[in-house]
């Protein structure tokens, strides 16, 4: 488990638990001071061994030289160590990480408290050790550690509707690579000020879980949200780039923490054709997106009824730390009441193919497993749009109304005021006061490929026009006997909040009796105002292959603020 392991690895570099060590009085400053001493000698060594070892342009960012001697002598400090750090464990994790797994409890359960922990008779071994060359003034080294323990871990639970459990964790299988970074270097004893360390990447992590006394089965829904909280705690909470910083020198080191670095925005949009989970009816789905799966940064959408196609139309901001490696995440549950939600499915978009300042409107496939891609189900599609601005920049859809000769002089005034209220807050946060108003203009062209409902392979087909939130509609009229109809006709709607209502486009087959629909088509209104006009073909969804034709006109009128 992440606490556990990230201890352990503190534990094993006699970093994290010297420190912890000393903070609970559990060793005597001696002992402290001569293990400061290998670790610096160790971590200086390697980096000179590993120079002549190999010339610098050899190596590459992950050098797997496996250093046998060195491991050998790692893991006899490590089994050596291990009786101290199985004894100051229990009292470490009762004191500091009880709060970390509770930032990720889910919302089923009500509480959690250690009741017993050992860590077992195993010692985990290093399998690997590489040294990175980092930034003048640091030294980088990464460790393969793997540990196939005895643990037993006791947490007991308390559900949402009152159930208390006492759950065993047992049988923890675990692959990973760590990275340590000690730096600043500097000339003062032991040449280093402080060390972080993070989990570079997960190899591999089994666990079991037992209710004590019973089977973890009899309560459905249960054991899954709690590995998941297990899995997102190890996932998060150690994960680069999060890193933990154990500052071995005094001194300020917060230049060494994560930093926020950007906002992203998302429009969960909609999903389609998601697994039915429920055997009267449809799902409710809702979904839930994160960057860390943090409690407090887990933003949750409305849950809507019995909908296998859901349209959302909601709007979340995330802080982004670090764009290179972090991921959107989003699940969708069916939500079954005072029960645990069922999940029907995940995505993950890595915000490193994201152009910064750029929106960029997605179709994610969900799946049962992020890491373990080979499920060939279907379970839908998540529909979103995303835009990721780092701070100190303004999106395109701000600069998109700044040029001041579009504006009346009205406009300008408005603006004037806007802009003197705004002074103080960075230019980013300015767009959710912005209200932008204007006229959309479709035109509906034609279709193609749509679907045959009639004996004789034709159709009648007509589209519905509604504006999600305002809720205005028109259509157009029916065309008889054709699966490509040409309609061409062009409808006008006022929009009051053009950055949060959504066109819709549903085609139908009209007949004698009423109407089937066929197929819709979900767009936000980012692109119209981006761009202003624009023609383009849209998959109808819901029909095999077919298409709609449409040209789009946006005419702003005013940008007001909130
Ligand atoms: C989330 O919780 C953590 C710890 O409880 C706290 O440090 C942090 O400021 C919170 N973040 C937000 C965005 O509320
Ligand atoms: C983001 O996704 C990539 C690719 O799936 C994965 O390798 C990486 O570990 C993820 N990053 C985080 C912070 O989880
Ligand atoms: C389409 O068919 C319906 C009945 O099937 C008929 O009433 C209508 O006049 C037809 N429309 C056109 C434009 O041919
Ligand atoms: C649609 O109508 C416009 C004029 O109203 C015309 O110029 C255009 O050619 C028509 N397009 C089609 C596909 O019929
Ligand atoms: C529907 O569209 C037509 C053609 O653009 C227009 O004349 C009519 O007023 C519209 N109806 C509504 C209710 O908007």
């Amino acid at each position: 488990m992440g606490f556990v392991l990230g201890f352990i690895l503190g534990a094993a570099l006699g970093l994290g638990l010297i420190v912890g060590f000393a903070r609970y009085q559990h060793i005597r400053s001696k002992n402290r001071s001569d293990l400061a001493a290998t670790i610096a000698a160790f971590a200086r060594m390697t980096v000179q061994d590993s120079r002549k070892l190999l010339p610098p342009e050899s190596y590459p960012s992950w050098v797997v030289f496996t250093q046998r001697q060195k491991l050998t002598w790692l893991n006899h400090h490590l089994d050596k160590l291990w009786p101290y750090i199985n004894e100051a464990a229990s009292e470490l994790i009762r004191s500091s990480v009880e709060p970390t797994l509770e930032e990720y409890r889910p919302a089923i359960i009500a509480s959690l408290k250690f009741s017993k922990l050992t860590l077992g008779t195993v010692a985990p071994q290093f399998t690997g050790i590489a040294v990175i060359d980092g930034d003048v003034g640091e030294i980088v080294m990464e460790l393969e550690l793997q540990w196939d323990g005895n643990p037993s871990i006791i947490i007991d639970i308390e559900t949402r509707v009152g159930v208390k459990l006492p759950i065993q964790v047992k049988n923890i299988g675990f692959t990973g690579v760590f990275r340590l970074m000690f730096k600043p270097l500097v000339d003062e004893f032991p040449c280093f000020g402080a060390v972080c360390y993070s989990l570079r990447q997960k190899k591999n992590l089994d666990f079991t879980l037992k209710v004590v006394g019973g089977e973890i089965t009899a309560i459905p829904g249960i054991s899954d949200s709690i590995e998941e909280m297990i899995r997102d705690a190890i996932e998060d909470s150690i994960t680069w780039p999060v890193r933990k910083i154990v500052p071995i020198l005094p001194g300020d080191y917060s230049d060494l923490e994560l930093k926020p670095v950007g906002i992203l925005d998302v429009k969960l949009v909609e999903a389609k054709e998601l697994t039915n989970k429920d055997f009267i009816g449809k799902s409710d789905p809702y979904a839930e997106l994160f960057i860390r799966p943090l409690r407090n940064r887990t933003k949750t959408s409305k849950t809507i009824n019995n909908q296998i196609n859901p349209i959302w139309n909601e709007h979340f901001e995330f802080i982004v730390e670090d764009v290179s490696t972090q991921n959107l995440t989003i699940r969708i549950y069916d939500d079954e009441g005072i029960q645990a939600s069922e999940f029907i499915g995940c995505a993950r978009i890595l915000l490193k193919d994201l152009q910064p300042g750029k929106v960029k409107d997605v179709w994610l496939k969900l799946v049962k497993d992020l890491e373990i891609q080979r499920d060939t189900k279907n379970r839908g599609q998540v529909h979103l749009e995303l835009l990721y601005c780092p701070f100190g920049s303004e999106s395109a859809l701000l600069t998109r109304f700044n040029p001041d000769f579009r504006l009346t002089d009205l406009e300008k005034a408005l603006k004037q005021d806007i802009d003197s209220d705004d002074t103080e807050k960075p230019a980013l946060h300015r767009k959710r006061d912005v209200i932008v108003r204007g006229v959309l203009s479709v035109t509906v062209i034609s279709a193609e490929d749509l679907p045959a409902t009639d004996f004789m392979g034709k159709s009648d087909p007509f589209v519905v026009l509604e504006m999600k939130k305002s809720k205005q509609k028109n259509k157009t009229r029916v065309l008889n006997d054709t699966l490509n109809p040409v309609w061409n006709q062009t409808f006008d709607f006022v929009v009051e909040d053009g950055l949060h209502d959504l066109l819709m486009l549903e085609v139908y087959d009209h007949d004698t009796f009423g109407k089937d629909k066929m197929g819709r088509c979900v767009m936000t209104l980012t692109r119209v105002i981006l761009e202003e006009e624009f023609t383009d073909v849209f998959p109808v969804d819901g029909t095999p292959s077919g298409k709609l034709n449409l040209h789009l006109k946006w005419t702003p009128q005013l940008i007001v603020k909130e």
